[in-house]
């Protein structure tokens, strides 16, 4: 029996919905498990600048640094995206948690149930078995540029930077991931032509004869693009900078079958936040479709990572996988030939998931 304290932090859009969902399964896991989960919650995003006028109002921050992890949806709103002079933007809610939190290691695990190799525009042959664990760099890189950013009206510029140290450190947890995997890792960049690429580089060259167990390459991001559709099965464990990591992920979900079906992990020395890849979706936002099942598998992560809990973690990913066995799917991973009836909402997609927990 554990005790443990989660803060829900659902952000906007479909983050709404889909953290319900993650939250039930927690909630469930709980109760079946003997566990006691206590909860609060906290604003994010464009429903923490219309309460607040921040994005990250303080006291959403103390409460994470409080608690033993996040659950995090999604921010955005179309009223920004729209508007590129708009100062206070809920994306910023997201990047200052990731800073002040020193989330610095973004996990985005690229699972592919075998029951959706149908969903994806993949061909089925060329996916079977593609199992990629991304490591994206998160606090560093253009997000982050210490010069910031500017523009003038005329000309903008934003600066790209990391410091030797912010790529050992990403680059050491995907080693070490590696080693527990197939002995593989695929670092991207763009050396041939950045400079904090070639720091990059140098940086995995300089410590990958530490881990002579893991078979090292390097790999140009349009290469690399190009290669995640090509032959997905190829990369084991691939670590990159912030932005490619971003780019590459919400391409790789298209192995997966949908980007409601990824999950990721923000850890750091603190607090870890768990949080689908995917944006607050404005176009199906209210209509009760939204995939939650990303949103199910970051619990999952949740369980597994930040509070130790393997058997819980495999449960959950368990259900998900016999809900889709079954034949049930949501809108965006049904195909031809998924009977109307088994074409779930957000809602009894969740009810689905907790009913086979
Ligand atoms: P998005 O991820 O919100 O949506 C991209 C497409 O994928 C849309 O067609 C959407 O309907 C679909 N989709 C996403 N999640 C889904 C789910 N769970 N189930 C079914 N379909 C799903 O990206 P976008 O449209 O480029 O951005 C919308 C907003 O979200 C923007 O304001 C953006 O800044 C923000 N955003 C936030 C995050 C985050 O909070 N982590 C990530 C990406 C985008
Ligand atoms: C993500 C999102 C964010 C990012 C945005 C909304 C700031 O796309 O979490 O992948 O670029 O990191
Ligand atoms: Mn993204």
């Amino acid at each position: 029996m554990a005790k443990k304290h989660i803060l829900v932090v659902p952000g906007d859009g479909i983050g709404q919905e889909v953290t319900a969902v993650g939250k039930k399964v927690l909630d469930k896991i709980a109760e079946k498990f003997g566990h006691e989960f206590t909860y609060d919650e906290a604003l994010i995003g464009h429903v923490a600048i219309e309460a607040t006028g921040e994005a990250l109002p303080e006291e959403s921050l103390n409460k994470m640094r409080a608690s033993d992890a996040v659950l995090f949806g999604a921010v955005g709103h179309p009223k920004y995206d729209n508007d590129p002079s708009a100062k206070v933007r809920p994306e910023q809610g997201l990047l200052k948690m990731r800073k002040e939190l020193g989330l610095y290691a973004n996990l985005r695990p690229i699972k592919l149930f075998d029951e959706l190799l149908g969903a994806s525009s993949i061909k089925p042959e060329v996916l079977k078995g593609a199992d990629i664990l991304f490591f994206r760099e998160l606090t560093g890189d253009i997000y982050f540029g210490e010069k910031g950013r500017e523009n003038n009206g005329d000309t903008a510029f934003d600066i790209a930077r990391y410091s030797r140290f912010e790529v050992e450190r990403i680059a050491r947890k995907a080693f070490e991931a590696a080693r527990t995997r197939r002995k593989k890792l695929c670092s991207v960049d763009k050396a041939n032509v950045i400079e904090t690429s070639r720091l990059w580089r140098e940086v995995i060259q300089k410590i990958a004869p530490e881990y002579p167990d893991v078979e090292v390459e390097h790999q140009f991001v349009d290469a690399t693009a190009m290669l995640l559709i090509k032959d997905p099965r190829r990369f084991d464990v691939v670590v990159t900078a912030n932005l490619f990591g971003d780019i590459l992920t919400d391409e790789a979900s298209q192995i997966a079958g949908s980007m409601g079906m990824l999950a990721s992990a923000s850890i750091g020395d603190g607090t870890g936040v768990y949080e689908p890849i995917h944006g607050s979706a404005h176009d199906i936002t209210g209509k009760g479709v939204a995939n939650p099942l990303a949103s199910v598998l970051s619990a999952a992560l949740l369980l597994d990572i930040s509070f130790g809990m393997k058997e819980e973690s495999e449960a959950v990913i368990n259900a998900v996988d016999q809900v889709l066995k079954a034949g049930f799917r949501t809108g965006d991973i049904a195909d031809a030939g998924t009977p109307k009836d088994q074409v779930l909402g957000t809602e009894a997609m969740g009810e689905k998931v907790l009913s086979y927990l």
